[in-house]
Formats: C-alpha cells, sequence, structure tokens
C-alpha cells in the first residue's frame, strides 16, 4: 500500500514538473515572438531599389541581431511622406527610421550642403574616402542639430540632367529649359546659374510634371531615372555628374534615447553591415540601368572635359554662397 502510494506521489511529481518546464518554454516563446520595439523606417524610394533592399537588410539584422526584440517595418514608395514630411516627423518621434538624400538635411542643417556642392568629388572612390574617414563621421554626428542620429552612409551615384524635347549637348542648350529640382535652395540656385528655371517637385510627382509638360527635363541618377520610369518620357540623357549626393540612414534622436546602450551598438553596427550591401548592390545597378535605358531608346550625351568645365565654372558660385564659412573643410575634402 505504501508503495503504491509512493509511485503515485512520484508520478505525479513527475507530471508537475513536465508541466511545469512546458509552460516556462511555452510563455519564453511567446514573449520571444512578441517585439518589444516596432518602429517605422521610411523610404521614397521604389520597393526593389537598391536603398530600400538596403534598409529590409538592416530591419532584418536588427531583428535577428536583438531576439526579436526589435522590429522595423520598411515602408517605401514614399508611402510615410516626401522625405521633407519625413524629416519632420522624425524630430517627434513619430517615424523611428529613414534613408533620406543629404540635400533634405541640408535644408535644416546648412552645413551639409558642403557634401551635395557640385563637382567637389574627383570621382566615387574619392567621394567614399571621405565618407568613410573623420569627415564623414562628423557630418553624421551633424544631424544632432536636427535632433537626428546619423546611422550610415548610402550610394546615390552621380546626378545628369536629363530631357524630354532635345538633347543638352552643352550649357547654351539647357538655357531657358524649365528644369525639376529637389526642395533644395543650392540647386535652384546651380540650375538658374546654367541659365535655366528651376521648378521644385516632389521626386514622386516629377514623372507627372515631365508627362505634362510642366518641366522640360530634371536631373538624376541612373538608377532612380530608370526606376521611376522616366527614361520612358525624358529620351535624352547628360552624363555632366554635376553632383554626387550621399544619402544617410537616420535615426529619430526621441526614439534613439528611448534605447539602451546595447540596444544602440547593434543598431549602429547593422546600419554599416546594410551600408556596405547597398553599395554592392548599387554599382551592379547603376550599370544595368544605363543598359536597359540605352536598350529602350535613351541617347547618351558624353560630355568633352572641356564642356564640363563650363557647367561648372557657371555653378561655382554656390560655393561661397552656400557654403563660404565651410571653407577649410571644403579644401580637405577636396585634397582628402
Ligand atoms: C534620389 C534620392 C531620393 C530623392 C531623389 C530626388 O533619387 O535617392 O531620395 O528624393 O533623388 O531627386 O528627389
Amino acid at each position: 500500500m505504501k508503495k503504491r502510494w509512493f509511485i503515485i506521489s512520484f508520478a505525479l511529481f513527475a507530471v508537475s514538473v513536465i508541466l511545469a518546464v512546458v509552460s516556462i518554454i511555452y510563455s519564453k516563446r511567446k514573449t520571444e515572438n512578441v517585439p518589444e520595439f516596432v518602429f517605422l523606417y521610411a523610404d521614397n524610394q521604389s520597393e526593389n531599389y537598391p536603398t530600400t533592399l538596403g534598409d529590409i537588410q538592416f530591419a532584418e539584422l536588427v531583428y535577428k541581431k536583438t531576439g526579436g526584440r526589435i522590429k522595423i517595418d520598411v515602408k517605401c514608395g514614399a508611402e510615410l511622406g516626401s522625405e521633407a514630411e519625413v524629416i519632420n516627423q522624425m524630430k517627434f518621434g513619430g517615424i523611428a527610421f529613414a534613408r533620406v538624400s543629404c540635400t533634405q538635411l541640408a535644408e535644416r542643417i546648412p552645413e551639409m550642403n558642403v557634401l551635395n556642392l557640385p563637382y567637389l568629388y574627383d570621382d566615387s572612390e574619392h567621394m567614399w574616402r571621405v565618407l568613410e574617414g573623420e569627415i564623414g563621421e562628423d557630418f553624421l554626428d551633424k544631424t544632432g542639430d536636427y535632433d537626428l542620429v546619423g546611422l550610415s552612409w548610402y550610394d546615390a551615384g552621380a546626378r545628369n540632367f536629363y530631357s524630354t524635347e532635345k538633347p543638352i549637348t552643352c550649357v547654351e542648350d539647357i538655357a531657358g529649359m524649365n528644369i525639376r529640382v529637389q526642395e533644395s535652395a543650392m540647386m535652384a540656385d546651380m540650375v538658374s546659374a546654367l541659365g535655366a528655371n528651376p521648378v521644385e517637385v516632389v521626386f514622386s510627382d516629377v514623372y507627372s510634371a515631365l508627362e505634362k509638360g510642366t518641366v522640360d527635363g530634371a536631373e538624376n541618377n541612373w538608377p532612380s531615372y530608370v526606376s521611376m520610369n522616366h527614361n520612358k518620357l525624358a529620351k535624352y540623357y547628360t552624363e555632366d555628374e554635376h553632383m554626387r549626393v550621399p544619402e544617410m540612414q537616420v535615426c529619430s534622436e526621441v526614439i534613439w534615447n528611448m534605447l539602451d546602450e546595447s540596444d544602440k551598438k547593434i543598431i549602429k553596427e547593422c546600419a554599416k553591415e546594410s551600408a556596405d550591401y547597398e553599395r554592392r548592390v548599387w554599382n551592379d545597378r547603376e550599370r544595368k540601368s544605363k543598359e536597359n535605358a540605352v536598350n529602350d531608346g535613351t541617347e547618351v550625351i558624353e560630355l568633352t572635359q572641356e564642356e564640363k568645365k563650363k557647367f561648372r565654372d557657371a555653378m561655382s558660385g554656390v560655393y561661397e554662397k552656400y557654403c563660404g564659412e565651410y571653407m577649410d573643410t571644403i579644401k580637405k575634402i577636396i585634397e582628402y
């Protein structure tokens, strides 16, 4: 009788231990599946564009490295608004992360214009030396002036003019044209300096502005020109390479301050890792976009060094006007 009781008690004990273990595992799994933070990430480019692919990789890395505690929901195609609207919302933490063009940061942090100056870098390698060195680190920190935290740099290649009716083969050709520019005072001045009329249009509306004829042309890198279908309407693409505008992954400072030090470290590491990935995708996409556009009827106009110099000289006034106080940094960049 005693033995039987012993067996029954032992069996009950074993079952309760097993139930306890199962419920601990189950509740742990359950909490692991529920993120502590869910953040929004904004990009105005399309789903398959190199920057968006970089953003998605960033989100996946953060999710993995935080064991699912931080989930980042990437919204592309300007779903959360234009870049200007997104940056404004980030100031108050409405949007946590974004990939934005430096011209839009420069509208709020004027010193940022230094990095966007026309013909500042000799080529892509020169720009990357600058961005990856101490100057680049300093500029990431300058976003603090607008309550943002700069995380890493993305590539956006060189910007070039393109037109609908006639090719731009020299400075004289662009004079009198209505050219779409980003919401950027410096860009508008650069276009005016060429004798053209700058028309500010948000990125997502450029196609319809070209279609309606509100503008005779615009300017952008090869991947944007093709992914936004501008190549269907503006068949002349002039490789003047007037500027290289870097892009940045940023975090809202309001959100940043909610995170603990180890999560901040993970986020910075993932931002850098995704930036390397974006650059690799970028190089390939730039080449393919040009190939596709040419196969689809785009006429590429290459400029001689002499003609490029005329574009450069015409635009050079913006150095003093927008960045006169930062001439030391500019000199350092040029010699870097
Ligand atoms: C680039 C950049 C966009 C920007 C666009 C523009 O394509 O990646 O973020 O909005 O230029 O010309 O507005």
